[in-house]
């Protein structure tokens, strides 16, 4: 499944540079989003024209666009994942010493989503010590190669260095992406920031923007989940979701307990009020009447209610919190999740907001597993391949 996943496909100077196209196709045909990065030897085998006809957008070349100051940074985030197909020998050497200096390599040393090489050279090439060393070098790093196949190279030749075929190419990002391996499963996910009237034009808020909550529903139905979002916030358009648009914390533990029980798993990723104004005034405040003493009474607990359901799923409560990770062990415990992860809303590139997110995650057994900082759809992927893990070796 790899419908609404984003894959960055790179292309590299060989003659098998005409099997991207195909691959390309394969990839839009399937409801990825395909942006393409030429090399500049790949100029020479395979028009931009072409791509752009296939993907709907015109291939990326060198770093020097109008489009962005740094495409090299933009392309990196973008992508769930990063395939190189054809790659020369050059291309894995320079991606094995981690050299930058064009776009597609730069690319690759930027990005935290998969890597995939499809190799394609002649046998001696692929058979020197220097490239052996370099994909010894790669696999290291977590690359996963595809390929090369045995077969008819270029020049009449035949031996190992003919690239992959482009389905198999295909099958292996698919691999890659856990494509599908939500399948059959029923997934509910909060998100955003509630809003408690003060009168009918002013309310109490806080700072959430949705973005990790939508994320991990969009990652959920790319692999396969039947996603209900209930959300707080402006809602994204993702195919494939049900979308439950709320305002107050009220509305949404209405919206969650009504539907928690028939779900697998539930991610309450939204900044939920712990208090409300407790009388809103029916009609709005005046100035003249001078500053209103705001009585607050508590919220529902959203989570505690689920937790405390006779069949409940796997349940995972996020916890934003204003210092190290430490502090959200008490919590996990106290709360009765499976998983809580927490994310220090303060830190750099973490938190409200933002498009990336550094957080921790805390294990059943207390475990702190803490994360680097990724944009927030990768903070997704790798929550739903921790969840996947923890739920084939547990009873929910
Ligand atoms: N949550 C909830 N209902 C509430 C408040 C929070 O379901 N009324 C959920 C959030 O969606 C999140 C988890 O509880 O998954 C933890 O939220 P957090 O605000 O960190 O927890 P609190 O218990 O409110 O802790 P704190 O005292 O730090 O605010």
């Amino acid at each position: 499944m790899l419908a609404g996943r984003r894959i960055v496909l790179g292309i590299t100077g060989g003659v098998a540079a005409y099997k991207s196209a195909h691959l390309a196709r394969l990839l839009v045909q399937a409801g990825a989003a395909v942006r393409t990065v030429l090399t500049d030897s790949a100029h020479h085998f395979l028009g931009p024209a072409t791509l752009a006809g296939i993907t709907g957008t015109a291939p990326e070349r060198d770093f020097w666009g109008e489009a962005s100051p740094a495409p090299h940074l933009d392309l990196a985030r973008w992508a769930d994942a990063v395939c190189i197909a054809p790659a020369t020998a050059a291309t894995m050497s320079r991606l094995a010493q981690g050299l930058s200096e064009d776009l597609l390599s730069a690319v690759v040393l930027a990005t935290r989503a998969p890597v995939l090489v499809a190799p394609a050279m002649h046998s001696e090439m692929w058979s020197h010590p220097a490239t052996q060393r370099n994909l010894a070098a790669l696999l290291a790093d977590g690359v996963i190669i595809v390929g090369p196949a045995s077969g008819p190279l270029a020049g009449g030749d035949v031996g190992p260095g003919r690239m992959a075929e482009p389905e198999e190419v295909f099958a292996a990002l698919e691999q890659a992406l856990g494509g599908g391996a939500l399948a059959g499963w029923r997934v509910l996910v909060t998100a955003g920031g509630t809003r408690e009237p003060v009168d009918p034009v002013r309310y109490l808020g806080n700072r959430s923007s949705g973005k990790m909550g939508h994320a991990v529903a969009e990652e959920a139905a790319a692999r396969g989940a039947a996603v209900t979002l209930i959300t707080a916030a402006e809602p994204p358009e993702i195919p494939g979701l049900e979308v439950v648009r709320v305002e107050t914390a009220e509305e949404m533990a209405r919206a969650v307990w009504g539907r928690a029980e028939a779900c697998d798993v539930a991610v309450l990723a939204a900044a939920v009020a712990d208090f409300r104004p407790a009388r809103p005034a029916a009609t709005k405040l005046r100035r003249a009447d001078g500053p209103p003493a705001l009585a607050l009474e508590p919220t529902p607990d959203i989570l505690a209610g689920v937790a405390a359901l006779a069949h409940r799923p796997f349940l995972v409560g996020f916890a934003a919190e204003t210092g190290p990770a430490e502090g959200a062990v008490a919590k996990a415990a106290s709360k009765g999740v499976d998983l809580l992860v927490a994310n220090d809303v303060t830190a750099a590139g973490s938190g409200f907001g933002t498009e990336t997110n550094q957080v921790a995650l805390i294990l059943p057994d207390g475990t702190v597993e803490a994360w680097e900082c990724l944009p927030k759809r990768r903070v997704a992927a790798r929550l739903w391949e921790r969840i996947a893990e923890l739920r084939s070796r547990g009873t929910r």
